[in-house]
């Protein structure tokens, strides 16, 4: 299991800091959309020269086939590690997605959102007229059949997901909080431990990490219980 830490804070030197701080650790840095808007491809050229991470671009891409398609061709030059769509852009999406990735040499790896760790089942369902678990199901059957390489999740859903594709098709689980800390706008939120049982490939953590006073030591501590 992989950590990975959402660099979500107020400035482009806010996020280059807190990359130095974290230079040498084994972990993969997620850039979403405050920071991608704001600094966009100078920040992640600026991350890779600090350290060799991985890096994951969470911009959650949602459009019709063709507009994807042509925003992941330009997202895949970007030298990012993955990236990831709304599973509920549906099959034909993520199957001409897919399809026009193939014809590049190297591609990253290309998640799908399910259901976003912020809903409860309540919410959830006056959206979308299902329960979360019926919902992941689908959207992670049709996104392993379209050639993608996993879903994120929340950790509740993992095992689900796996048990339904391939225990190899990725889960990337945000809504952690390692140590019981406050669990904010996420309501399906687990700690580290809850994360293992489920199997998750990757743990993603934001506040918990940026907000500290040491986030040095907190991605050291998740480390260690990740051994
Ligand atoms: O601060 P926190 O640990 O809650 O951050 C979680 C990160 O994961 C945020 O950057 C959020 O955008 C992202 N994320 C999420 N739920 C998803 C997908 C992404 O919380 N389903």
């Amino acid at each position: 299991m992989k950590l990975c830490v959402a660099f979500d804070v107020a400035s482009y030197d806010d996020c280059l800091h807190l990359a130095k701080e974290l230079k040498g650790l084994d972990i993969w840095i997620k850039v979403g959309l405050r920071s991608y808007l704001r600094d966009g491809v100078k920040l992640l050229e600026a991350i890779k020269k600090i350290d060799d991470f991985k890096i994951f671009l969470d911009l959650k891409l949602y459009d019709i086939p063709n507009t994807m398609a042509d925003a992941c061709e330009e997202l895949a030059k970007l030298n990012v590690d993955m990236f990831n769509i709304h599973a509920s852009a549906g099959k034909s999406a993520m199957c001409t997605i897919m399809d026009r990735l193939s014809a590049l040499e190297k591609r990253p790896l290309v998640l799908a959102v399910s259901a976003l760790t912020s809903f409860d089942e309540q919410e959830f369902f006056s959206l979308y007229r299902q329960d979360i678990k019926q919902a992941v199901k689908e959207f992670s059957k049709i996104s392993y059949e379209s050639g993608l390489d996993g879903m994120v999740c929340s950790v509740y859903e993992s095992l689900l997901i796996k048990e339904n594709t391939d225990s190899k098709f990725i889960t990337l689980t945000p809504g952690i909080r390692p140590f019981k800390e406050k669990s904010d706008d996420q309501k399906r939120v687990a700690d580290i431990q809850c994360a293992k049982e489920n199997l998750s490939d990757f743990i993603v953590v934001g506040r918990p990490i940026y907000k500290a006073k040491e986030p040095r030591k907190v991605c050291e501590d998740i480390l260690e219980h990740l051994k």
